[in-house]
């Protein structure tokens, strides 16, 4: 997919890391990637928890903030409230997900977990997965397009400076 503006650049690209992150989550909670569960020091394991955390704590978080605080209000004032709320509804439930998923994975590194407890993680990050896969699909397809004709030269440099500096 071709943008003009970097900003709607920078969020597709976002999305397609998301989305290999995610298959990559699907093939460990799986057992497709090795033994799951896994003992609780392998380093592969832990390599991928911390990666994933880190990807719920800072990648998806501000991802997440950005749109709601730059991007969907700008959906709204141009007759987009619709999806502007849906969008935003989906951010809610996949906030509640990711934090119960991190709680865990939290919880795994700091010494393991009972049986049930790898069974209700490996659930919700299936969960996690499918919710923000097709968010990031959904985003792709219905968000930046709109976003292309609505962010003007200057507001784009801007939005994009503003977020590219954190
Ligand atoms: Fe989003
Ligand atoms: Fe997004």
């Amino acid at each position: 997919m071709e943008f003009q503006r970097q900003t709607n650049r920078r969020l597709y690209e976002e999305h397609a890391a998301t989305v290999q992150l995610l298959a990559r989550v699907e093939r460990v909670f799986t057992g497709r990637a090795g033994a799951y569960p896994p003992l609780a020091d392998d380093p592969e394991w832990r390599a991928f928890a911390r990666a994933l955390l880190s990807a719920i704590e800072v990648e998806v978080a501000r991802h997440f903030e950005f749109e709601e605080r730059d991007l969907f209000p700008r959906l709204e004032e141009a007759g987009d409230g619709d999806l502007a709320a849906l969008l935003n509804e989906e951010h809610v439930t996949i906030r509640a997900v990711a934090q119960s998923l991190a709680d865990l994975l939290r919880r795994a590194f700091a010494g393991g977990l009972q049986p049930q407890q790898w069974q209700a993680m490996k659930t919700l990050a299936l969960e996690f997965s499918e919710r923000l896969g097709s968010h990031a699909q959904k985003e792709d397809g219905a968000l930046l397009p709109v976003l292309e004709n609505l962010l003007d030269e200057d507001t784009d440099r801007e939005l994009f400076g503003a977020y590219a500096a954190g």
